[in-house]
């Protein structure tokens, strides 16, 4: 059995995310496509005393230990093994919180992956999608096998896709951040409570080419931004004008990224919108999701 296990825990963006209705439990039905960068966090699980104890590099704010997702996802691990933990788990934080990028639900989906792995792969991939789910609604994604997908529900149900040729990535990161939660508190508001979802067909051959998926590529959540909705417009807009083919909010906010076809045009689209109270971050989309090295 190994000693240490390492994973990359890759930032996502979702390409589509539309919000189709609202469950009898106040939770969302949504219609997402998901997409894995290569900004990415670090995780690295060894064996310890008895425990789990968290140690977290990077200076961004990961909240009381007890509360944080990678260890939240330690201990719903062990749980469903029937084990005592005792490991450390190391976190080098890169991904930005509270932006959109599903940093946390990419941590806890890599510990999951990254434990399974420490104790010989006991787990199979539907237990640890029925752990993920109970997590957060990205966290499942991260466990699909594939660096693109489609998903349903809360998040829980997906279709892996053939990854898309690499991109260059843009992200903007302003200096508020959005609660999820708020976000769609915002959305029942401005519908008024009650929403059904409008009829959509989609072509699987959409979602093969970056054409079909900038055709897809919308944000439901980028008019439920409260005051910050024209700035995120701006953003958006001024990437699409330095030639992405695709700029949105990220998730539930507070990023907004863009996909280009060449550096060039990112760099030209990073000129242009760059702002004292603006933190961008380059990377591209990912052909592979990052597989557990043991040792
Ligand atoms: O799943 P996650 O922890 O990211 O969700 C945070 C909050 O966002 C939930 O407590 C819920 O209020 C809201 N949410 C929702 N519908 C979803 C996902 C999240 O209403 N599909």
């Amino acid at each position: 059995m190994p000693e240490r296990v390492e994973i990359a825990a890759p930032a996502k963006v979702n390409l589509r995310l539309c919000i189709l209705s609202r469950e009898e439990s106040g939770y969302h039905a949504l219609e997402s496509v998901f997409c894995a960068l290569s900004l990415a966090d670090t995780i690295v699980v060894t064996r310890g005393e008895p425990g789990t104890r968290l140690h977290v590099d990077g200076g961004i704010d990961t909240g009381p230990p007890e509360k944080n997702l990678a260890v939240r996802a330690a201990a719903a691990f062990h749980a469903a093994l029937g084990e005592a933990a005792a490991i450390d788990l190391h976190l080098a934080k890169r991904i930005p919180s509270q932006a959109g990028l599903g940093g946390g639900s990419s941590d806890a989906a890599a510990v999951l992956r990254a434990l399974n792995a420490l104790q010989g792969d006991p787990l199979s991939r539907d237990v640890l999608l029925q752990i993920a789910i109970g997590l957060g609604a990205d966290v499942p994604f991260f466990l699909c096998g594939s660096p693109l997908a489609l998903a349903w529900g809360r998040g829980e149900r997906l279709m892996a896709l053939p990854p898309l040729p690499s991109r260059p990535v843009l992200v903007a990161k302003p200096a508020w951040a959005m609660p999820t939660p708020e976000a769609f508190g915002e959305i029942a508001r401005l519908r008024g409570g009650i929403y059904k979802p409008v009829p959509v067909s989609i072509d699987a051959a959409d979602l093969r080419d970056w054409d079909g998926i900038a055709a897809l590529a919308v944000n439901d959540f980028e008019p439920a931004m409260k005051g910050h909705a024209s700035r995120v417009r701006a953003l958006a807009d001024a990437m699409r004008s330095a030639g992405a083919r695709i700029a949105l909010l990220a998730g539930s906010g507070s990023c907004v990224f863009g996909v280009f076809d060449t550096e060039a045009a990112l760099e030209a689209a990073a000129k242009a919108i760059a702002a004292p109270d603006l933190q961008l971050f380059r990377a591209e989309t990912l052909g592979t999701m990052p597989e557990p090295v043991a040792s």
